[in-house]
């Protein structure tokens, strides 16, 4: 069973998803590490992650696990490399292509069916697991969220909000698997909400669905 969180970059997905998770004795699944596991690995092997072919390929080759928070690939501890600004711009780029989608997702929805999990990303709720009992889907103005990454990372928010932007339009254009909200999901603007505020409002409506 899978609480699903999604919704664009510093809108507080992986704050609330980790947090909800650990309050209600879930495990949590972030998504968008995978695609930066596909995006580190083409860097180091020289593929392009704008060529669908290369970054599919590359994305069938390695074997991308979760250990007590840490993100391994093929077995390697890559948590700290998978959040590079380089990696961050490549994974939403090899994040376009239907191919490097199609084995994240076979992968993700291989993991969520093993027990109870909060997963975020930007489309849990649509293609991952649609018959997610509760589908949250969080926004945030786009200067707060940008200045929420600013603060985590460092670097100029104006940098940032500018990325986040282009980021932004690539996760909405493309044809798979597009940042949207789901049909059913419950939106929260978290601009103004501080972070127990929001998993506070999650864990209630959790709670009124009988997951809890
Ligand atoms: O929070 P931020 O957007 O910086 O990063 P992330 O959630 O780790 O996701 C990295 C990239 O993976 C994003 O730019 C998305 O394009 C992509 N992604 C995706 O396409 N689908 C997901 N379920 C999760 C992430």
């Amino acid at each position: 069973m899978v609480i699903a969180i999604d919704g664009p970059a510093g809108a507080g997905k992986s704050s609330v998803a980790r947090k909800l998770a650990a309050r209600l004795g879930f495990t949590y699944l972030d998504s968008g590490a995978m695609y930066r596991c596909v995006a580190l690995t083409c860097l180091e092997w020289g593929a392009d992650p704008e060529q669908s072919g290369e970054a599919t390929s590359t994305a069938e080759s390695i074997g991308i696990s979760f250990e007590d928070g840490d993100v391994l690939i093929d077995g390697v501890d890559v948590s700290e490399e998978i959040r590079s600004p380089e990696v961050t711009e490549a994974a939403s780029k090899v994040a376009v292509h239907p191919g490097v989608r199609e084995a994240m997702v076979i992968e993700q929805r291989r993991m969520i069916a093993t027990g109870r999990y909060v997963a975020e990303g930007r489309d849990i709720g649509t293609v991952v697991s649609p018959d997610s009992p509760l589908k949250v889907f969080l926004t945030a103005r786009p200067e707060v969220r940008a200045e929420r990454r600013a603060e985590e990372t460092g670097g100029d928010p104006r940098e940032i909000l500018v990325a986040q932007l282009e980021r932004d339009r690539r996760d909405t254009e493309r044809e798979h698997g597009a940042l949207k909200t789901a049909d059913d999901a419950v939106e929260i603007d978290t601009s103004d909400l501080g972070l127990d505020r929001v998993v506070d409002r999650v864990a209630a409506l959790a709670a009124k669905r009988g997951l809890v």
